[in-house]
C-alpha cells in the first residue's frame, strides 16, 4: 500500500479512504481509461448483462457527478440533435461532459421532472440513478437516507420513463431494499440486483435493474 507523504493533517477515516483509493486497481484502471471516477466501470460492467445504453435512447442520469456515468452513457448513446439524449443530474456542479446536457438539480425538487423532460426532449427510454447520500459512518441513517434516494429515482420513472423503459438504481442494503424490490418487481416486467466487482465487497451497495417498465401508477 502506498503510504501518504504530503504531510497534510487528516482525520484517520478520510486517511483510510485515500489509502484505499491509491491502491485500489480500479481507480488506476478507471484513470487509465480516461474516466472521471470509478464509478463509471461498475455501469460499464452492469452493461455487460443490462444493454441499456444503445445508440439514439434518451437517457436520464440522476446523481451524476463528477461525471464517470455521464461519460460511458455518452459513449454509447452518442447523442445528437432530434436522436438521443443524455441529460445528467446532480446537486453537485459538474465540468461540461461532450454532448451530455447537464442540470444542477435536486432529485427531490418539485420541478425536476419538467425540467429534466424539456431537456429529454421527449420521455426517456433509460433512467440511472448512482445517488447516493454523504457517508455519515452511521449504517441504519445512511441506509435509510439512500432509500429516500433510490424511492425518488422510482418516483421519478413514473414521470419521465416511457412505457418499456429501463431502470438501473443504486442501493445501500439495510433491510428496506426487500419492500422497494417488491415494488420493482410490479413496476417493471423483469426486476434483478447486480454487484459488479468493481463495487467494494465489503460495501452495502448493490444495484436494482428493472426493464419492460409497466407505465406510471402503479404502486
Ligand atoms: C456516487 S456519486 C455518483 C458518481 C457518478 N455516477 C459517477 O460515475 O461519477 C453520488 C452522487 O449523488 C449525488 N446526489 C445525492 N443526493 C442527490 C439529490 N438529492 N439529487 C441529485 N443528486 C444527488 C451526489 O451529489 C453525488 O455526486
Amino acid at each position: 500500500m502506498k503510504t501518504l507523504k504530503d504531510g497534510k493533517r487528516r482525520t484517520t477515516s478520510s486517511r483510510r479512504w485515500l489509502e484505499r483509493q491509491l491502491s485500489d486497481p480500479f481507480v488506476a484502471e478507471a484513470k487509465r481509461q480516461g474516466y472521471r471516477s470509478r464509478a463509471a466501470l461498475k455501469l460499464v460492467e452492469m452493461e455487460a448483462k443490462a444493454k441499456l445504453l444503445r445508440p439514439g435512447r434518451r437517457v436520464v442520469d440522476l446523481g451524476a457527478a463528477p461525471g464517470g456515468w455521464t461519460q460511458v452513457a455518452v459513449e454509447r448513446v452518442k447523442p445528437a440533435p432530434g436522436k438521443g439524449a443524455v441529460v445528467a443530474i446532480d446537486i453537485t456542479p459538474m465540468a461540461a461532459i461532450g454532448d451530455a446536457t447537464l442540470l444542477e438539480l435536486d432529485a427531490f425538487a418539485p420541478d425536476a421532472p419538467q425540467r429534466i423532460l424539456e431537456a429529454l426532449g421527449g420521455p426517456a427510454d433509460i433512467l440511472l440513478s448512482d445517488m447516493a447520500p454523504p457517508a455519515t459512518g452511521h449504517g441504519s441513517t445512511d441506509h435509510l437516507r439512500s432509500m429516500a434516494l433510490a424511492e425518488a429515482a422510482l418516483a421519478l420513472a413514473d414521470d419521465l420513463l416511457r412505457p418499456g423503459g429501463g431502470f438501473l438504481v443504486k442501493i445501500l442494503q439495510g433491510g428496506g431494499e426487500v419492500e422497494y424490490e417488491r415494488l420493482m418487481r410490479r413496476k417493471f416486467e423483469g426486476t434483478r440486483r447486480l454487484k459488479p466487482a468493481s463495487s467494494r465487497a465489503d460495501s452495502r451497495e448493490i444495484y436494482m435493474l428493472g426493464t419492460g417498465f409497466r407505465g406510471p401508477g402503479i404502486n
